[in-house]
C-alpha cells in the first residue's frame, strides 16, 4: 500500500498542517504502513506527482482553504485517488463558518448570534451592535488556528477588526461573544460516531482568548482533560458535537469546538480535519481514551477511505 500524506498547502495553517503531516508518517509507520510518503501540496508539480505516482491513497493532512475546504478532496476525487476523512461537500460546508452555522441551527445545535459580510458590503455598525452586542468575535469565514480574529470589546473597534479578518478570505464573520468555559470535543467513528474525552481550553491569566500563540505552546499548561463542566453540560456537549459531525456530514473525524455558557453548550465551529500536531487537541484526546491511539484512528481513516 503506498500512501501520499498530503500537508502543507498555501493556507495560513500551513506550517501546522506540516507538523500535523510530520506526524501521521509516524503514526501510518507505527501501524504497520511501510510505503509513506510525505508530500507537500504547494510543490509545483504536485498534481504531476499524484497523477503519475502510483498511490493507493491520499492522507489529507490539511487545514484551512485549499486543503480541509473540499478543493483537495476534490482534487483526489477528479484523480480517482482515494482519501481520508470528510469528502467535499462536507468539507466545504464545514470551511465556512457561515454555512456550518446554518447546518448547525437546522439541527437544532445552539449557534451564537452573529452575521457574515461579504466583500464590498456596507457595514452598518448599529446593526452588527444590535445583532452581536458591543463584545463580539470578528473572524474570517473560511480559516482556522484563529487566524485574523479579534475579539471586539466596543464598537468603534470593529472596522480595524473586520479589515484584519478580510486579510485572510472574502467573508467575515461577526459574532456575539459567549462567556463561559471554552472546550473541544473530538468525534470519531464510521456509521456509529462516538464523542472522545473532552478537553477545557485554560487560557493563560494574560489572555484574552485561545488565540494563535497559545495554541501552540505547551498543552500540559493549556488542555485539561478531561473538561472540569457539570456532568450534564458534558454529556451533552459529547452529544452536540456528534451531532454537528452528521449535520455537515463529516465521515471519520471531526473536532467542534464550544463555549460551555450558563446555558448550555453554544458550539463555534467544526474542523473536519483537526489538527494532529504534538501540542493538538485531538491527538490529546486520543491520549485520553482507553482503547484508541493515534496510529490506530490513522490506520481506521485510511481504511474508510478505501470502502
Ligand atoms: N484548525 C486547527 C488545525 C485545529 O483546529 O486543530
Ligand atoms: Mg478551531
Amino acid at each position: 500500500m503506498h500512501v501520499a500524506v498530503l500537508a502543507g498547502g498555501h493556507s495560513a495553517e500551513r506550517e501546522i498542517s506540516l507538523n500535523s503531516g510530520k506526524n501521521v508518517v509516524v503514526a501510518l509507520k507505527e501501524a504497520g504502513y511501510t510505503s509513506v510518503e510525505l508530500i507537500d501540496t504547494a510543490a509545483d508539480d504536485f498534481m504531476v506527482t499524484m497523477a503519475t505516482g502510483g498511490f493507493d491513497v491520499a492522507f489529507i493532512a490539511m487545514h484551512g482553504a485549499g486543503g480541509e475546504d473540499g478543493a483537495m478532496q476534490g482534487a483526489m476525487e477528479t484523480l480517482g485517488i482515494p482519501y481520508t476523512a470528510s469528502g467535499v461537500l462536507a468539507s466545504a460546508c464545514g470551511a465556512d463558518k457561515e454555512v456550518s452555522k446554518l447546518l448547525y441551527a437546522k439541527a437544532g445545535i445552539p449557534i451564537a448570534p452573529g452575521l457574515a459580510l461579504e466583500v464590498g458590503d456596507e457595514v452598518d455598525i448599529d446593526h452588527i451592535v444590535e445583532v452581536c452586542g458591543e463584545r463580539c468575535f470578528v473572524k474570517p469565514a473560511v480559516n482556522g488556528s484563529s487566524y485574523g480574529i479579534s475579539l471586539v470589546h466596543e464598537p468603534s473597534e470593529l472596522p480595524a477588526a473586520i479589515a484584519k479578518a478580510f486579510a485572510y478570505g472574502d467573508k467575515v464573520l461577526v459574532e456575539k461573544c459567549i462567556e463561559g468555559t471554552e472546550i473541544t470535543v473530538g468525534v470519531y467513528g464510521e456509521d456509529d460516531v462516538r464523542a472522545l474525552p473532552i478537553v477545557e481550553i485554560r487560557k493563560p491569566e494574560d489572555c484574552e482568548f485561545y488565540d494563535l500563540d497559545v495554541k501552540y505552546v505547551d498543552p500540559t499548561d493549556i488542555h485539561r482533560i478531561p473538561a472540569q463542566i457539570s456532568p450534564e453540560n458534558y454529556a451533552r456537549a459529547q452529544e452536540l458535537a456528534c451531532a454537528a459531525h452528521k449535520a455537515l456530514g463529516c465521515l471519520g473525524i471531526s473536532r467542534s469546538d464550544f463555549i460551555v455558557s450558563e446555558d448550555g453548550p453554544v458550539i463555534l465551529e467544526t474542523n473536519t480535519i483537526p489538527g494532529m500536531t504534538d501540542t493538538s487537541l485531538y491527538p490529546d484526546e486520543i491520549r485520553h481514551t482507553d482503547d484508541m491511539t493515534f496510529p490506530q484512528v490513522c490506520d481506521s481513516l485510511i481504511r474508510m477511505g478505501l470502502r
